[in-house]
């Protein structure tokens, strides 16, 4: 009988974005960052030993982020100093449109980090697994294979910072789902892969005369958006989350080489969104990621009107509805 594990992984959104890295071998982001794990958008990937001596990884629905993926099994067993470890046969899947703007990485990369960690240590569930590594380990070495996966592991509300040097960086949950019940709905303006890839465009935002002033502008933005999240302020909140991913976009456009992942529909939603918010009509923020995408976070009470009020403006478009979610599962599968 052999014996599969099971990993279901979040991606998460980020509120306040990780654009740059201070030392990339060592992921030590620029800024620091704050997100909401989701909880319909996740991967789901299964692992068991392999009998044959390499390691093999199966991406269902799409190639990119292969070598990522192999690389990060190899750099696991490195770091743990686990080289002895059996070779392991992987296989994973989206349940959303891979490398677009839904941050597949954090979800896929995070997913990976548990699905070795699950088969190395044979644990059946995390619980068992957290005996060998705790949820902090298990962010950071996450992080090692993709910096927004270190903040899937767990639901709710989520922060990374980088300390004050790169051994230093602190991955937690500022709060569980319970505190505040926020849906994101993601409008697909495209689902093709992106042209440029994060890690790339960590590398141009240095060279852009913007990013100084948006690092600048960063301890307090997140200080400010900390607050929103205690007090639940979404007015608050929804002001800081478009003002930073604008920012970020902005460095992405102005970067070397520059990115624009902005499609036409994603300026004309956003201005829609706006005005429908201006007019009274929504109560809607958005933010968007590195991809075409739109995420409009909303309130549960505000949700269905939102939704009927995007459908209404642009029919036919496709949209995933996602909450808050609470972290990773994993499972053993006996065959
Ligand atoms: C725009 O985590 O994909 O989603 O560490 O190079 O793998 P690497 O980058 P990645 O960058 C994500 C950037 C972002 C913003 C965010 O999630 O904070």
């Amino acid at each position: 009988m052999t014996d599969r594990y099971q990993i279901s992984s979040p991606s998460n959104i980020a509120f306040i974005k990780y654009w740059g890295k201070k030392d990339g071998n060592k992921q030590w982001p620029a800024n620091g960052s704050l997100s909401m794990t989701l909880n319909h958008s996740k991967t789901i990937t299964t692992a068991q030993v392999n009998n044959i001596d390499q390691d093999e990884l199966v991406l269902k629905g799409s190639s990119s982020n292969q070598e990522k993926g192999i690389k990060h099994i190899q750099r696991m067993r490195q770091i743990l100093r686990l080289e002895s470890m059996p070779f392991l046969k992987i296989t994973t899947e989206n349940t959303f449109p891979t490398a677009c703007g839904i941050a597949s990485s954090a979800s896929g990369l995070s997913a990976l980090t548990l699905a070795c960690l699950a088969c190395w240590t044979r644990s059946k569930n995390l619980h068992e697994l957290e005996k060998f590594y705790s949820r902090e380990q298990m962010a950071h070495l996450s992080r090692m294979g993709s910096g927004s996966a270190g903040r899937s592991l767990w639901g709710g509300y989520v922060s990374w910072e980088p300390g004050p040097s790169s051994e230093e960086q602190i991955l937690k949950q500022e709060f569980d789902k319970a505190h505040w019940d926020l849906c994101d709905v993601i409008v697909i303006i495209s689902s093709e892969e992106k042209a440029q890839s994060s890690s790339k465009g960590h590398e141009a935002a240095w060279e852009s005369p913007l990013f100084s002033a948006r690092l600048a502008q960063l301890p307090y933005r997140l200080q400010q958006a900390r607050l929103a999240l205690i007090e639940r302020d979404l007015n608050a909140l929804g002001d800081i989350i478009e003002q930073d991913a604008l920012d970020m976009h902005s460095v992405m456009m102005t970067g070397v080489p520059k990115a624009n992942y902005f499609k036409p529909k994603t300026s004309e939603f956003i201005s829609w969104l706006r005005t429908q918010r201006h007019q009274g009509n929504l109560k809607a923020w958005f933010t968007i990621d590195a991809g075409p995408n739109v995420h409009v976070i909303c309130e549960r009470r505000d949700l269905d009107r939102t939704i009927k009020s995007i459908k209404e403006s642009f029919p036919g478009v496709e949209l995933i509805t996602d909450d808050v979610g609470s972290g990773p599962t994993l499972n053993l599968i006996k065959d």
